[in-house]
């Protein structure tokens, strides 16, 4: 969603500020605009549509400044215009202002700012703030954002600049991540590390109700009642090349080929094949929690909420305690019931997902100890849990995720066996469970060395309207998860089922024109699902089965196979979504989509 980047040094800003903003466009935006200080006045430049727009306007002007803010925009309150577009300013062009989140009294800020004769010019809620400001201020920006903040409900991540005090950035953040940059000379603020990482590795996070003030040379941090506070500065373990493309056409491919990688790092330091034994380190402090859970409470959303699904049959036929998988989104509002003994799972790539983060808070008032699976170290789901898990596999930067879910799934199989160590104390886990996990990435690997195959499959098939995804058990995550990367990226419509629900429902849809894929490997349900593609061959459909490598008998029942390398029921998940990512891909890219940038969806969902 929205991204922010705010540089103060000794560079030249407008480069700056343009070369980090473009390493935000993979969270999804449809406006942009900019604001700098030159010659003691405020400029301030916007565009629809992508960065290159802003960037054209900017084009051919020799500008001298060195500090400045920019942003993307993901429109929530009116149309992506440039009268919407941030920076947003105040009455006499002295205030600018970029923000993440929502200001949810805006309604009432405006009508009341209105009476006291502000002019606002934009149908956003973020104008109410830069008026607020102007209103405040006297003579210094922090003490006037201070003030301003103290009247509005909602969440924001802000950064701040006035030509009334032109080399100052003041940012702020309640909800909404914003971290410094701090390099040599030079400060930066961002809502996402990967804008300062090409300058600097070194960040401080800031808390909610905290403040950040950038001079030339200086920062500090204070709390919102101005009481400094002091913040280690952290690195961040990504590096450059992390970001880049690397020579794939998209990062979304990158991401899918970097999945055997992904998964040693998952497992890294984590697991020992001879004695069979897992540690984790970031759940000590939950350990007693983690042996007397009785109910395990998963929340997340999206490709997260898929990988939860996934854990949710793990944890119940391996560590034998009840589970459930929740939509973030649903469960924060429905008064749950949080007994004594339940643990709440927080599943999150990014780690910013605000209705994730909502249902967190939403146990905890009720009791619950919280545990949570993020990639993004220092992320506010990371945060604000007792104890958690870091996937630990780099940056995901293709907005449909491929290597978060292979990892979250391997991880919440740690997590399974650790339970299932702390359930039976002295029982080491059989180390042949955990030797599948390890064969893994060289399974993994296999799979992506029969591209083609799936490329042909692509080709077939690229002209489909509608596509039906169905699988049991292990698989039927897996069906729902190939089905949103199809529809993510490629708009075709599709559908992701238990199999045997299909009966009651979407058989009404089946023809010949209609793709079906089925998860079909050779696990306990394995007949069962024979007898699913039988149904679907018998109304015409046209079956696609990703079947255990050596299933010769089911490939002669339909119209197109692909082998995957056999593992355990558990494991499944993790190899036969792989094809599932690549047939998304080879199709949406063979349909002239944007993969990495679908439309109208965002990376970090970080609004309701
Ligand atoms: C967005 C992304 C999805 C992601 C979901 C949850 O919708 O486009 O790819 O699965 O958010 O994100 P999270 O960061 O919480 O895993």
């Amino acid at each position: 969603m929205c991204g922010i980047v705010g540089y103060i040094g000794q560079k030249e800003a407008i480069k700056v500020l343009l070369d980090g903003i473009k390493r935000l466009e993979y969270r999804g935006y449809d406006s942009a605009g900019i604001a700098f200080i030159e010659d003691g006045l405020l400029r301030c430049e916007k565009a629809v549509g992508k960065i290159a727009e802003l960037e054209k306007k900017l084009y051919g002007n020799h500008f001298c400044t060195h500090a400045g803010i920019i942003h993307t925009r993901w429109a929530t309150h009116g149309a992506p215009t440039m009268e919407n577009a941030h920076p947003h300013l105040d009455c006499n062009n002295e205030i600018a202002v970029v923000h993440n989140g929502i200001i949810e009294n805006y309604d009432y800020l405006k009508s009341k700012l209105e009476l006291e004769g502000h002019v606002f010019r934009s149908e956003t809620d973020t104008e109410a703030l830069a008026h607020l400001i102007e209103k405040y201020f006297q003579g210094n920006l922090e003490m006037a954002v201070m003030e301003a903040l103290k009247e509005v409900e909602g969440t924001y991540g802000i950064a701040v600049i006035s030509p009334k005090e032109p080399g100052k950035i003041v940012a702020a953040r309640k909800g909404s991540p914003l971290m410094l940059g701090i390099g040599n000379q030079e400060y930066f603020i961002t809502s996402d590390v990967s804008a300062s990482l090409e300058h600097t590795r070194d960040v401080v996070y800031l808390d909610d109700n905290e403040i950040a003030v950038l001079t030339h040379g200086h920062y500090e941090t204070k709390t919102a009642q101005n009481v400094p506070t002091y913040k280690k500065v952290e690195e961040v373990l990504w590096n450059i090349d992390m970001i880049e493309k690397d020579g794939y056409e998209h990062f979304m491919l990158k991401e899918i080929h970097e999945q055997p990688q992904a998964l040693r790092n998952v497992m890294r330091g984590r697991v020992d094949g001879s004695i069979g034994s897992v540690r984790l380190g970031g759940l000590k402090t939950c350990e007693k929690e983690l042996s007397q859970a009785k109910r395990i409470v998963i929340v997340a959303c999206g490709t997260s909420w898929h990988a939860g699904l996934v854990g949710e049959y793990m944890l119940e036929e391996m560590a034998r305690i009840p589970v459930e998988v929740e939509y973030a989104s649903e469960f924060r509002y429905r008064n749950p019931v949080i007994e004594e003994g339940t643990l709440v799972i927080a599943i999150s790539q990014s780690g910013e997902t605000a209705d994730t983060l909502a249902a967190m808070r939403e146990a905890r008032q009720k009791g619950a100890k919280l545990l949570s699976v993020c990639n993004v170290v220092g992320s506010a789901i990371a945060r604000e849990a007792d104890c958690g898990i870091y996937l630990h596999i780099g940056p995901e930067i293709g907005v449909a995720s491929t290597k978060a879910f292979t990892a979250q799934v391997a991880v919440v199989y740690l997590l399974t066996l650790h339970m299932m160590n702390l359930k039976h104390t002295n029982v080491p886990t059989n180390p042949a469970i955990i030797k599948a996990l390890m064969s893994i990435p060289e399974k993994i690997q296999t799979i992506l060395d029969k591209e083609k195959d799936i490329i042909e499959l692509a080709r077939i098939y690229k002209d489909s309207e509608n596509a039906l995804y169905l699988g049991r058990g292990y698989n039927y995550p897996v069906a729902l998860e190939g089905a949103l990367k199809l529809k993510e990226i490629s708009y075709i419509h599709a559908e992701g089922y238990p199999a045997a629900e299909m009966k009651h429902g979407p058989i009404a849809i089946i023809n010949k024109d209609m793709p079906v894929v089925f998860i079909a490997t050779k696990d306990s349900v394995y007949r069962k699902v024979l007898s699913n593609i039988e149904e679907v061959k018998a109304r015409g459909g046209r079956v696609i089965a990703i079947v255990t490598e050596g299933d010769e008998h089911i490939a002669e029942k339909v119209n197109h196979v692909f082998f995957i390398p056999k593992t355990s029921d558990a494991l499944t998940p993790i190899l036969s979504v792989i094809p599932l990512q690549l047939l998304a891909y080879h199709m949406a890219v063979m349909r002239g989509c944007d993969v990495d940038k679908p439309r109208n969806l965002a990376k970090s969902v970080t609004v309701e």
